[in-house]
């Protein structure tokens, strides 16, 4: 299994078969015992990951960057004021460049095509940090999480309250493809893409998952093994924010909301947070919430990822 990771990109949870995801979460987590008992480890020794940012980061450049460097590796941090892909140079003509002074490519960008024509070019990996339709290296962090919380993946019923983006779009597609049910609620027009809906469903008649599309957040938390959340304006729509707090404010999970869902519930959230809008600090801070381990194991995952791909 190891052998076949090689040189492959990670740009959406699908590039990876369902055995391959669950080899790199049970990979996550040895490295994760490792990490806790001291051990240290030179997989990536020699190997150099080139970070672009187009969009900021506290999570995913820091987890990247210990990551790397935990495994003998080392990064260089490209700012959104650096390359500046696809204005000041071309997509392309970027990823053949930067595949001749490096072993893989970390990017965080807008356009998922962005993301898509950096892998075509480049003959390094590329993985995804995050672009405004995928954020596979979250899911993975957060399956790791309910995994551990929950001591199962299949059958787990996890419910998202907000939008159809980045991170609900990933976790819909992992938990279809690993069997967990999946829930969302949004308002009428920020619902998930009819592409996305579309690929989630075709993986849980796979792999037996149920996904429910509902616009009443009570009806998505009923039987709720997990409560998610995020920001209600990502990052790249700031000019609807004013609309968007809006209409989201039904869709705060707050405890009246938790209370809804089994008693022994999770509160995830990828942060970055806006307490007292998406979530309240009641909420965010009380003995359900696991976000602090949610955001630890993003560096869990990503090194295996680095370590299998690279
Ligand atoms: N959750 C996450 O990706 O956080 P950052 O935006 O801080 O990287
Ligand atoms: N949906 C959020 C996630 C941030 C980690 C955004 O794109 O801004």
């Amino acid at each position: 299994m190891n052998k076949s990771f090689k040189g492959r990109d990670f740009t959406r949870v699908l590039d990876f078969s369902k055995e391959e995801l669950w080899y790199v979460l049970s990979y996550a987590r040895d490295l994760k015992l490792k990490r806790m008992a001291g051990e240290s480890l030179s997989i990536l020794k020699g190997k150099i990951l080139a970070l672009i940012f187009e969009k900021p980061s506290l999570r995913t450049r820091v987890s990247f960057e210990v990551g790397m460097k935990e495994l003998g590796g080392d990064t260089i941090y490209l700012s959104p004021q650096d390359i500046g892909l696809g204005k000041r140079e071309s997509v392309k003509d970027t990823a053949e460049v930067i595949s001749r002074y490096v072993s893989g490519i970390m990017v965080r960008t807008f356009s998922h095509k962005i993301v898509e024509e950096l892998a075509e070019y480049s003959d390094v990996p590329v993985i995804n940090g995050l672009s405004d339709t995928y954020h596979p290296c979250q899911a993975m962090g957060d399956m790791l999480t309910i995994w551990e919380k929950k001591g199962r993946i299949e059958g787990v019923n996890i419910a998202f309250i907000g939008d159809g983006n980045n991170v609900s779009n990933s976790l819909m597609l992992l938990s279809a493809r690993l069997g967990a049910n999946f829930s969302i609620a949004s308002p009428k027009g920020y619902e998930t893409k009819k592409e996305i809906l579309d690929l989630a469903f075709l993986e849980a008649k796979k792999s037996g998952a149920k996904i429910l599309v509902t616009s009443d957040p009570g009806e998505a938390v009923r039987n709720a093994d997990v409560i998610y959340t995020d920001v209600w304006a990502s990052m790249g729509q700031e000019e609807e924010k004013a609309e968007r707090e809006k209409v989201f404010r039904p869709y705060q999970v707050n405890m009246e909301l938790v209370k809804k869902a089994k008693s022994d519930v999770i509160i995830m959230h990828c942060l970055p947070a806006h307490r007292g809008e998406e979530v309240t600090d009641e909420v965010i801070d009380s003995p359900y919430s696991v976000v602090i381990q949610q955001a630890e194991n993003r560096l869990h995952a990503q090194k295996a990822i680095l370590a299998l791909v690279l």
